[in-house]
């Protein structure tokens, strides 16, 4: 079957970053943060970034590239008749989980921006912004509606292929939403109170690092955030021609991502101080944030407009990303078209969705995992266990399976100066540290 190509390597780039930035880097960094303390709990993220992330990154769209198939298939070709293949379905199921859920949040960006087409949310309504949000999501079926709308949308864009599809939007909005990410977090800064914030973010609290959970916290959202471990770079990688390369490309991406989380987070614990919020909130923290911050701005409802537009593009670019993981493998499998398969993909994630969606409102009583929602159980299962378990599969492959000259080739690093460093930490030091985490969480270790 003949398999599409991105248009140029900027093309990839900007597909990949925008896979990449979404609400992983806003949401989810921030109740995620705020859920582990702060401050230790940015420095392990950035540390796992950098020490496994960008690193891994690279080693996941170099086996796309070299295998040209998706993430189960990729497994097939490369360690043929080996049981490695079987890895790649932690791939698939992480891909179910996670877009029903991110699904139902984007919903509730898009119904945010909407209460600021229509100006609603320019003041207060009288029960408050944490008041209505709660009501909102709380509803059986208005949540739903929306995120309906989102996935409708994520399966037009990956139904209308990779290059037609995906390339483009970027180009404008994810420049637009930095932008205006900075003058809110200048913004934020500025508050009476902030400086608490501030604090909570960048001043390490040492203690919290004898928790084991903040571990595979910060090793989940260094997976999420840099959509890594699913397959998803791994199928943008493997649309990329031979001449494209990569180290350069693995880098930038990862610095990119890493910049929106911090300035997300300049945003948001700042104001979360000033105006009283729990850090602690959990997923809603941003959305109960951000109305405060807008309605104390000038022209507070305009910005607003245009942030939740920029979020929600920025969610659409991660969302068919993720669509695409299952999307590629059953075209592949079932021979089925583009057009069948995402349709019939998103609608079961779709039906995931209402479920999650419900447990905001008359299933909230349902806690699969510990005190864990189903929204939360679900993203613990896929983001802490599932990412890292694929990316230590993919570590492995090309640290152990691969010859180490294949393996340099693979990422174009036979001729570089860091190819030997890169190669340690796929080899040794990037499987060693998860497999640490996992073990500390379990109890087994520390
Ligand atoms: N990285 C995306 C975000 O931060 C989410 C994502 C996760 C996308 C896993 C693809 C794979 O929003």
């Amino acid at each position: 079957m003949h398999r599409e190509k991105w248009g140029t390597k900027l093309g990839f780039m900007l597909a990949a970053m925008g896979s990449a930035v979404g609400l992983g880097n806003i949401w989810r960094f921030s109740f995620v943060a705020g859920n582990n303390g702060g401050g230790a709990f940015l420095l392990l993220y950035l540390l796992f970034v950098l020490i496994i992330g960008i690193p891994l990154l690279l080693t996941e769209v170099s086996i796309g590239r070299k295998a040209e198939s998706d993430v189960v298939g990729s497994f097939q070709k490369l360690a043929k008749g080996t049981p490695w293949y079987l890895t790649g379905f932690f791939g698939i199921i992480s891909a179910f989980l996670i877009l029903s859920f991110y699904a139902v949040v984007a919903g509730w960006a898009i119904f945010y921006f909407w209460n600021y087409i229509n100006g609603s949310f320019f003041t207060q309504p009288a029960v408050g912004y944490e008041g209505a949000f709660g009501q909102f999501i709380g509803h059986t079926w208005h949540p739903i509606a929306w995120t309906a709308l989102f996935m409708i949308l994520t399966i037009v864009i990956v139904l209308s292929g990779v290059k037609k599809g995906i390339e483009a939007a970027n180009k404008i909005f994810m420049p637009l939403l930095a932008l205006i990410l900075i003058a809110l977090a200048v913004f934020s800064i500025s508050l009476d109170g902030a400086s608490e914030g501030v604090k909570f973010l960048f001043q390490p609290n040492w203690s919290a690092l004898s928790e084991p959970s903040i571990y595979i916290a910060a090793l989940g959202q260094a997976f999420f955030s840099l959509s890594l471990g699913m397959g998803a770079m791994l199928t943008y990688g493997s649309y990329l021609r031979k001449e494209n390369k990569l180290p350069s490309a693995a880098l930038g991406i990862g610095l990119m991502d890493t910049f929106f989380a911090v300035i997300s987070g300049l945003v948001i614990f700042p104001a979360v101080f000033a105006f009283g919020i729990d850090p602690s909130s959990g997923p809603p923290l941003v959305f109960i944030t951000l109305p405060s911050i807008f309605e104390q701005m000038p022209l507070g409802g305009i910005v607003g407009l245009v942030f939740f537009f920029a979020l929600i593009l920025a969610s659409l670019s991660s969302s068919v990303s993720i669509l695409e993981v299952p999307t590629a493998y059953f075209m592949r499998v079932f021979g089925w078209t583009r057009f069948a398969t995402s349709v019939l993909m998103g609608s079961i994630m779709f039906v995931m969705g209402i479920a999650v969606s419900l447990g905001f409102g008359i299933w909230s009583g349902i806690t699969p995992i510990g005190e864990r929602n189903i929204l939360d159980s679900m993203d613990y299962i896929a983001s802490n266990i599932l990412l890292p378990l694929g990316g230590l599969s993919m570590a492995l492959l090309v640290g152990w399976y691969f010859k180490k000259s294949e393996a340099l080739e693979s990422a174009d690093l036979s001729s570089s100066s860091i190819g030997g460093f890169w190669y340690f930490i796929v080899k040794w030091m990037a499987p060693i540290l998860i497999i640490l985490i996992f073990l500390n969480k379990i109890g087994v270790i520390f």
